[in-house]
């Protein structure tokens, strides 16, 4: 079955899929300009860590398509522009800033290229920037394939897994990251069946994961979060597998609210607790998880659901991600293989063999 897309590039510009309105409708949104793309990762049309990233990816091609510059320097001022408004959407994701790293190479290289060539170097930086953003879709469509064939080892043979928030094809733009390797594990004959916490207060996971999971066919349970600890008391949960927005250097990972706890009572019950993420989260300028900026979202999306009040004009606190201490994770399945602790070495063993494969 093919993974449902939440996002592609068109003709007519960047084409999303709205998460928001899921579960109940399914409706895309083209965007035909860069603020309009920044617009749908800041309010959450599209979001989960790689999907993020490919989007600011097809935000500043579609930047510099409909650019209105004469020449390469001209463009050269509103590419810059272009690439702070879409960096200032989302702070956690590191995927994000990643994305528009890679864009900017291509840029330079492309505008050295182009230099004295007018209007046949302007349409050549176009075509890199489209062709660099599609190259970053298959890249994310790869790697969630390599992580859930990684990770599916990892699961039981059959039994109860767990997981968190979104991890899915909505997620990635791939098959998922968390949810791609338990789907690679049912391919491949595993009975598994999968505990899913509704996520306040965004609910990914009722909205989206029990939404991707029955699409699939695979067996879930839908919990609400403050059930957790009971199932990894009661439930006879044999792993816990998740995403993630950001890994520090020593393993330390940022991940949806309530993954922390999650975590700690996972240890406490001698549950196995998986990371399944692209190299790519993985940020080496960060020494441990307390360096992660963790985005603070309107108090709104506490305070109201699906725009009803649940509760009175009151303060209310939204922290979107927290931070999961390394020691309480089993192992960290990426593309390019698994690290397991100790962090600091084996992550950097990956990093490695990733440039050593050339992969960007
Ligand atoms: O706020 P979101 O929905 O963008 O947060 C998403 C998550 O926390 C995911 O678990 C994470 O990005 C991994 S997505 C493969």
């Amino acid at each position: 079955m093919r993974a449902v897309e939440p996002i592609r590039w068109s003709q007519e510009g960047v084409v999303v899929l709205d998460q928001r309105r899921l579960p109940g409708e399914v409706v895309y949104h083209t965007y035909t300009d860069y603020t309009g793309v920044a617009d749908a990762i800041r309010d959450m049309v599209i979001r989960g860590a790689p999907a993020i990233g490919l989007a600011a990816a097809m935000g500043v091609a579609i930047g510099v398509e409909k650019s209105t510059a004469k020449n390469p320097a001209e463009l050269r001022a509103q590419f810059s522009q272009i690439c702070d408004v879409l960096a200032r959407t989302r702070p956690t994701a590191i995927d994000l800033f990643w994305a528009i790293e890679r864009c900017k190479r291509t840029f330079e290289a492309a505008a050295s290229d182009a230099g004295r060539n007018g209007a046949v170097g302007m349409e050549k930086i176009r075509q890199s920037m489209i062709a660099e953003a599609q190259q970053i879709h298959q890249e994310r469509r790869d790697a969630d394939e390599a992580i859930g064939r990684f990770g599916a080892e990892f699961m039981p043979q059959s039994g109860r897994v767990m997981t968190q928030c979104n991890a899915g094809a909505l997620a990635t733009g791939g098959i998922g990251t968390a949810l791609g390797v338990i789907r690679i594990a049912v391919e491949s004959g595993k009975k598994i069946e999968v505990i899913v916490p509704e996520t306040r207060p965004y609910l990914q996971g009722s909205r989206l994961t029990a939404w991707e999971l029955h699409q699939l066919g695979i067996p879930l349970v839908l919990i609400t979060d403050n059930m957790v600890g009971h199932f990894l008391k009661t439930g006879n949960i044999k792993a816990v597998v998740v995403g993630a927005d950001r890994i520090a250097k020593n393993g330390d990972t940022a991940n949806k609210i309530g993954t922390y706890p999650m975590a700690v009572l996972a240890r406490e019950h001698n549950v196995p607790f998986y990371i399944a993420a692209p190299v790519s989260t993985i940020d080496v300028s960060l020494a441990s998880g307390e360096e992660i900026p963790i985005e603070e979202r309107p108090e709104a999306e506490v305070t109201h659901i699906a725009g009803i009040r649940m509760a009175p004009d009151v303060k209310a606190a939204h922290p979107a991600f927290d931070v999961t201490p390394a020691r309480l994770i089993a192992a960290i399945i990426t593309e390019q293989g698994v690290a397991q602790p100790p962090f600091t070495e084996s992550l950097r063993a990956l990093a490695a063999q990733k440039s050593k494969s050339g992969t960007r």
